[in-house]
């Protein structure tokens, strides 16, 4: 894409930490939604994403499952992300997510701002935080350093709005732009088989514009966008960049992490589908690696 085709698009924002130190509680407590009510052993089993207006900017946020068995979501997580919020509980410290997700944010070159959560607890220990952090190369602000951290308590709504004012600052350093036309491209962050809608899948727009009634590939996955559905349950027509979109009429449900292609015709859509299952399949039998769509195209 030109210079001149770039327009200003909303950061996208991942909360990444251990399992438990509250990430689903604090969207919630931005959303000012009871998501983590509603989880299964309050244990978050997806990437949820969500679209947040503060003063007319656009945060889109995607949640993380803490859980150690998600650790390639997480890192795919990490590789969608402007920004990381990394949450530490204040009475729990550091720990091996922890430290996984510094290391994810590390290797995608994004900016991390500490959310150091669970602040009203009565063992929550702040300075402890701020040690192991420091330890772990994170030298917050108030140390000497260049870490954004700010003490918080999702359940308390504690340092809500401070938090978010740093993800804005942060943003606005990042100049992030795309180009909102031209094809979309974007990539699928969570999927699933709907009983009664068929494949369902979420795209996160990353530049181009997805319109209803498109022609897609993701992976061996194709077919004509049926609906389109927003963060907050409303259908939509259009989504542009940065925006998180659930969509329907893909012919199979692809793999989180996919990279989706709006392409010109149906046809095509097909045949690069029906190509990336013959090399997926020939490469298979040799016995290497996976294929990526990206290798079609050129
Ligand atoms: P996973 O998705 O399972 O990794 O967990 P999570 O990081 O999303 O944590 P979650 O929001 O599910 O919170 C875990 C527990 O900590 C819940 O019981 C929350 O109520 C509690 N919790 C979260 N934030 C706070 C807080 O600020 N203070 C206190 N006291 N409890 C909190
Ligand atoms: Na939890
Ligand atoms: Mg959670």
């Amino acid at each position: 894409d030109d210079e001149k085709d770039l327009k200003p698009r909303p950061p996208i924002v991942t909360v990444m930490g251990h399992v438990d130190h509250g990430k689903t509680s604090l969207l919630d407590a931005i959303r000012n939604t009871n998501i983590t009510d509603g989880e299964a052993g309050g244990i978050t089993q997806h990437i949820g994403a969500s679209e947040i207006v503060i003063n007319d900017k656009i945060i889109t946020f995607l949640d993380t499952p803490g859980h150690e068995a998600f650790t390639s979501m997480r890192s795919r997580g990490a590789q969608v992300t402007d920004i990381a919020i990394l949450v530490v509980a204040a009475d729990d410290g550091i720990m091996p997510q922890t430290i996984e997700a510094i290391n994810h944010a590390r290797a995608a070159e994004v900016p991390i701002i500490v959310a150091i959560n669970k602040i009203d607890k009565q063992n929550a220990n702040v300075d402890r935080v701020k040690q192991e952090l420091a330890e772990q190369g994170l030298l917050t602000e108030d140390w000497g350093g260049s870490t954004i951290s700010v003490e918080v308590s999702a359940l308390k709504r504690i340092g809500i709005d401070e938090l978010l004012e740093m993800v804005l600052l942060v943003a606005e350093l990042e100049e992030l732009k795309a180009n909102p036309n031209r094809l979309a491209v974007g990539t699928i962050i969570e999927a699933r088989l709907d009983k009664g809608r068929g494949p369902v899948a979420t795209v996160l727009i990353a530049k181009g514009t997805l319109n209803k009634g498109d022609f897609v590939l993701t992976g061996t996955s194709y077919g004509k966008i049926r609906a389109m559905v927003n963060s907050k349950g409303r259908r939509i027509t259009t989504a542009t960049p940065s925006t998180p979109v659930e969509i329907t009429g893909l012919s199979e449900v692809p793999e989180a992490g996919e990279i989706l292609y709006s392409v010109e015709d149906e046809k095509m859509a097909k045949d690069l589908a029906e190509k990336r299952r013959q090399k997926i399949k020939d490469e298979s039998n040799k016995g290497t690696a996976r294929v990526s769509l990206e290798d079609l195209f050129s």
